[in-house]
């Protein structure tokens, strides 16, 4: 949740910082601050608000430090304040820390601390991890075992970086649950919660893992587990460009990205659907091939956005395949003791690759004996790399918190699946053809989208004082609907829902008057003509209708107050297509309330924290 960078090396690291952080604010942005090293001394900057007002309290002054880390958080302990902003010192100011995670025990370590002594100044579960590193480096030689000693003690996730002024050309960093990874350069070596803000300064990464310590300095860097064992690194390549994490002309990351879905989409296929054979290749799959062939059940896990993609792929999986599907929200699954049998297969979703509960509901399905599958867009990310196997789905980075092309992709990933299994359970080659088709020309039919933009953002414009909105649909396409309604809860502030179509009859129809938007979502597909009887009943009501219906569909204008057209699609493909334009409404509609897209209040991008 909380974005940290850390530089030790030749050059002076607060712009390195500064434009680490901005390229981190995504993960939180309630307050943001620096700890230094300069001319022997250790200071700490730090204010609540954007990175751009921590620039503002710098102003003028002259800093300059070879060694240093910077925070932006998203509050979980403490409100968001300037006191309560990271970096947090120990009582003789001697040492710093920044943290991402949560310190479970934090209230039992306090006690103890202020018993010994230390004055905690501040409500966060942060400052209680200094003081216990202070404590700790009374009788430790240094600040790396310090730390060490001091995480033996804590129960929680955290990622941090440690500095010390009587240390001052090291940063000591330590994971768990909460991502780090090192960057290595030319006599300066970086950390940071993500790859982003290292990608201008160096390619080559090491991951840290759970339960690891690294010491930093400018020239090398040793990494050890907590209980001291030395651990060798592997030395990786970070795959993506700075070009692919800036906004590229568009005013906000989520138009750029709602934008970037023919070619994410165009990328999650790439290589890996055989038109001619109808069928696909996805070697990450490959260790467990057998095993996922002979599925009795497959459970899919995930949260948000990413749980609405698992929904979809419910619907495609048990069509092509006949294997039953369930899925679960991650956070139910990891403690409800789920009855895994053998033969069960667990899907995870995420797009971070990070999310806490997707991450423990992975630990608990492996535990359980599952054979655990991630579908997972950050590429060396901690779900990534604790699944048995798993399919990337090359989406590219996904800055804005609100996920778009990451759902498109996660779909197009699950479309792959299920034609390869279905093929292996006797789906004939000619339907698979028919579908991998559909699949291919996936990336076409989206931009073809685009071209109602203007109209979408007409029917934004009417729609924007709204305070309801009822997203409706079918099938595959009640999923669809969820995620619209998420999309414009998440950004616009406007309280939404979403239902199966004939759902509403059941309850929700009590809210239909003419104030209500209800969003359709009608492509002609085999339950149609139902979906218009529902548009009959909330037209019967007065409430006011946008229907996302096809092209070629002329029946729906009497019906609808807005038609927003889509290219028809294969049903169990349509969420790609359709979920465009609700994308593009959501997006829209907040920009004319003039929300911060891109930073939605409350919200952050990869949920670290349970
Ligand atoms: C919504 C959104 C969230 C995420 C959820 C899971 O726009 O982005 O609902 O989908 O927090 O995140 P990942 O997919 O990273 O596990």
């Amino acid at each position: 949740m909380c974005g940290i960078v850390g530089y030790v090396g030749s050059r002076n690291s607060v712009p390195i910082l500064i434009e680490g952080l901005q390229r981190l604010e995504y993960r939180g942005y309630d307050s943001a601050g620096l700890a230094l090293i300069q001319d022997g001394s250790l200071m700490v900057i730090k204010k609540a608000g954007k990175v751009v007002d921590l620039v503002d309290l710098i102003g003028d002054a002259n800093l300059c430090s070879h060694l240093g880390i910077g925070h932006t958080r998203w509050a979980t302990h403490g409100e968001p304040n300037d006191l309560n902003a990271h970096p947090h010192w120990d009582c003789n100011k001697e040492i710093a820390i920044i943290h991402n995670g949560i310190i479970e025990n934090y209230a039992t370590l306090k006690t103890k601390l202020e018993h010994d002594g230390h004055r905690i100044l501040t409500a966060t579960d942060t400052e209680i991890l200094v003081h216990l590193i202070e404590e700790m480096y009374k009788r430790a030689d240094d600040l790396f075992t310090a730390v060490r000693l001091a995480l033996l003690e804590v129960e929680g996730a955290y990622g941090i970086l440690v500095i010390s002024k009587r240390e001052p050309d090291k940063i000591v960093a330590a994971r768990k649950g909460s991502p780090l990874v090192i960057g290595l350069g030319e006599n300066e070596n970086l950390v940071a919660s993500d790859a982003a803000a290292l990608v201008d300064h160096t390619r080559q990464v090491v991951y840290l893992e759970d339960g690891e310590v690294a010491c930093l300095t400018a020239s090398s860097f040793v990494t050890k587990t907590i209980h001291d064992q030395e651990i060798i690194k592997q030395v990786e390549e970070i795959s993506f460009d700075l070009e692919q994490i800036e906004k590229g002309g568009y005013e906000h990351f989520m138009l750029k990205e709602i934008h970037e879905q023919p070619e994410s989409i165009r990328n999650s296929l790439r290589g890996r659907l055989l038109v001619h054979d109808g069928t696909a290749k996805l070697g990450g799959l490959e260790p467990v091939l057998d095993t996922l062939y002979k599925a009795q059940r497959i459970i899919i896990t995930a949260c948000g956005t990413s749980w609405h993609a698992a929904l979809v792929g419910k619907y495609m999986l048990e069509q092509l395949t006949g294997i039953p599907v369930e899925v679960d929200y991650a956070s139910e699954f990891r403690y409800r003791n789920p009855v895994i049998n053998p033969g069960d297969v667990v899907f995870v979703i995420s797009q971070s690759g990070e999310t806490a509960d997707t991450l423990a509901a992975l630990r608990e399905a492996k535990s359980k004996g599952a054979t655990a599958i991630g579908i997972v867009n950050v590429v060396g990310s901690t779900i990534a790399r604790e699944t048995d196997a798993g399919v990337y789905i090359h989406a590219g980075p996904e800055i804005g918190v609100a996920s778009t092309k990451a759902f498109t992709s996660q779909i197009t990933v699950l479309s792959l699946i299920s034609l390869l299994l279905g093929r292996n359970r006797g789906l004939p080659q000619d339907q698979g053809c028919k579908l991998a088709n559909d699949l291919q020309s996936l990336p076409e039919k989206v931009a073809k989208i685009f071209g109602e933009a203007s109209h979408i953002q007409d029917i934004a414009e009417e729609f924007k004082h709204a305070q309801n909105f009822i997203y409706l649909g079918r099938g595959s396409n009640f999923p669809t609907a969820l995620e619209g309604a998420l999309k414009l809860k998440e950004i616009s502030y406007i309280h939404a829902e979403g239902y199966p179509a004939a759902e509403m009859k059941h309850g929700p129809i009590a809210l239909i008057d003419e104030n209500m938007p209800v969003v359709f979502i009608v492509p002609k597909d085999a339950i149609y003509e139902k979906v218009l009887s529902n548009m009959q009943e909330v037209r019967a009501r007065k409430g006011r209708i946008i229907a996302v219906a096809n092209e070629d569909d002329r029946e729906i204008d009497s019906l609808a107050d807005h038609v927003i057209r889509v290219p028809r699609t294969y049903s169990y493909f349509g969420p790609v297509v359709n979920s465009i334009p609700l994308q593009l409404l959501a997006y829209y509609i907040a920009i004319a309330r003039g929300c911060n897209v891109d930073q939605p209040r409350n919200l952050a991008k990869s949920v670290t924290v349970e």
